[in-house]
């Protein structure tokens, strides 16, 4: 009942031409896939093309972060806004990169969902723990506290507008992908949360994604997890055909 979200996130990778270009290479590898929401995250400067070259498919846009003021004097930044003015119906809020290297915090990541909600937005939200902090046994706490924080002040309404991403730190970019096992487990805990947080028809409904290292060969097991509901990609989403294995897990 609860449609798989499969979304990638080119990080700091690809100009213009070469994210035209991908869209346009994976446009037919998908375009027959039903089912299966298809995200893909371009930087900034490239959205606007990537909408028009992927406009009328099945690809949607998502940025990989915003801002959380509509406009005013805040230089650099993006409002969420003009991320949708630019084609995006998603954006990605609160990535361990932007956590570890950027001081986002789970403050900023609160303001942030918020204001993308609010230009009507869908907020991809990552939460994930470090390996030391996995091997002090916290990786419940601190998945806890990411999600009550980030989550702060989210009705049940509008978290119709957000789909929660698992990204364990210690497997993104790793090679290093958490076994079924231990990616469903956190999965099964972030969703009881959200029960706790906003009911039980919430928590059924929400999207909860894993991300760290997925690729084709590993997609399959992931997917076949009870509360798994798709994928955060990043590494495997800057290839058309690697990306499209993954999109098209099922068939
Ligand atoms: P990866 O990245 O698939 O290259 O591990 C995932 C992510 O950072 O979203």
């Amino acid at each position: 009942m609860r449609t798989p979200v499969i979304a990638g996130n080119w990080k700091l990778f690809k100009t213009i031409a070469e994210a035209t270009s991908l869209v346009n290479d994976l446009k037919p590898l998908v375009s027959g896939t039903a089912g299966v929401e298809i995200v893909v995250a371009p930087v900034f400067t490239a959205l606007s093309r990537v909408a028009e070259a992927s406009a009328g498919s099945n690809i949607r846009l998502a940025a990989q972060d915003c801002f959380w003021e509509e406009e005013g004097a805040f230089t650099g930044e993006v409002a969420p806004k003009l991320l949708k003015d630019a084609g995006c119906s998603h954006v990605i809020i609160g990535h361990s990169e932007r956590r570890q290297y950027f001081g986002e915090t789970d403050e900023s990541v609160n303001k942030k969902v918020k204001a993308a909600i609010g230009a009507g937005l869908t907020a991809i939200v990552c939460v994930g723990e470090t390996l030391a902090e996995r091997e002090a046994d916290k990786t419940f706490a601190v998945i806890e506290t990411q999600v009550r924080g980030g989550l702060a002040d989210i009705t049940a309404e509008s978290l119709k507008q957000v789909v929660i991403a698992y990204e364990p730190v210690w497997a993104i970019g790793t090679g290093k992908t958490a076994s079924d096992a231990q990616a469903q487990e956190v999965h099964a805990f972030i969703r009881c949360l959200v029960a706790k947080l906003l009911g039980q028809p919430s928590a059924d409904a929400v999207r909860i994604l894993y991300g760290g290292s997925v690729k084709p060969d590993n997609v399959k097991g992931l997917m076949a997890q009870a509360d798994i509901d798709g994928a955060l990609v990043g590494g495997a989403s800057l290839k058309a055909d690697s990306f499209a294995a993954i999109v098209n897990y099922a068939g």
